[in-house]
């Protein structure tokens, strides 16, 4: 993995987790003074707004290095940073399907299984990936 991709892949895991646990806030904790408010804080269609256009960002960055750092470490055995390495590659899909059924939901059943996979998924991903940059590099010894 180059510095670039390293750099873009800490950006878009910043940006997108940002703009996510902002809105998840504003979404479940927030409350308006407003009682005839629909949202409850005034900038919550912004930051949804953001997340949804920089989620892509998060998707590319780990295009890049998909192949030779993530694939190739999972199939091969690596010893070093699997066990987050392994967290990180299984809730990649899941996270990123659920955001898109979140909105494309048609039942009230549905949306809620996605509500649910996005938020266990996006916040094990938060964790792993924190994790997974303060482990140690090479075997000891
Ligand atoms: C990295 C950590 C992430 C966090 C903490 C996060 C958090 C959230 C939260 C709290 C919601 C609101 C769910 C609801 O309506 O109840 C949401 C919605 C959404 N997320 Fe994420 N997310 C993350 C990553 C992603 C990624 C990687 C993608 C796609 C590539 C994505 C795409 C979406 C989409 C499309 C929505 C629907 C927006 C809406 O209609 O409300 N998210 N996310
Ligand atoms: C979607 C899954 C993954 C993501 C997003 C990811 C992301 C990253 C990032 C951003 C770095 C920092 C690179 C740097 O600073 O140069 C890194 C380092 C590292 N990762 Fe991963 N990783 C993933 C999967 C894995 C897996 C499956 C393994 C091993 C089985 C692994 C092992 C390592 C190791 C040993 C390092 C230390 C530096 C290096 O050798 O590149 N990673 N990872």
């Amino acid at each position: 993995m180059t510095r670039g991709e390293a750099w873009l892949s800490h950006s878009a895991t910043a940006l997108v987790g940002g703009t996510g646990l902002v809105y998840g806030w504003m979404c479940y904790f927030a409350e308006s003074d407003d009682p005839y408010a629909i949202t409850n804080h005034a900038w919550q269609p912004d930051l949804q707004h953001l997340h949804i256009l920089l989620a892509p960002l998060l998707v590319f960055s780990c295009a890049l290095f998909w192949r030779d750092h993530v694939w190739k470490r999972v199939r091969a055995g690596f010893a070093i940073r699997r066990s987050t390495g392994l967290v990180l590659f299984g809730v990649f899909v899941p996270m990123i399907v659920s955001g898109y059924v979140v909105q494309t939901a048609s039942s009230e059943w549905s949306r809620t299984a996605a509500v649910w996979t996005h938020g266990v998924s996006s916040l094990l991903w938060i964790v792993a990936y924190v994790v997974h940059q303060i482990s140690r590099r090479r075997a000891r010894g």
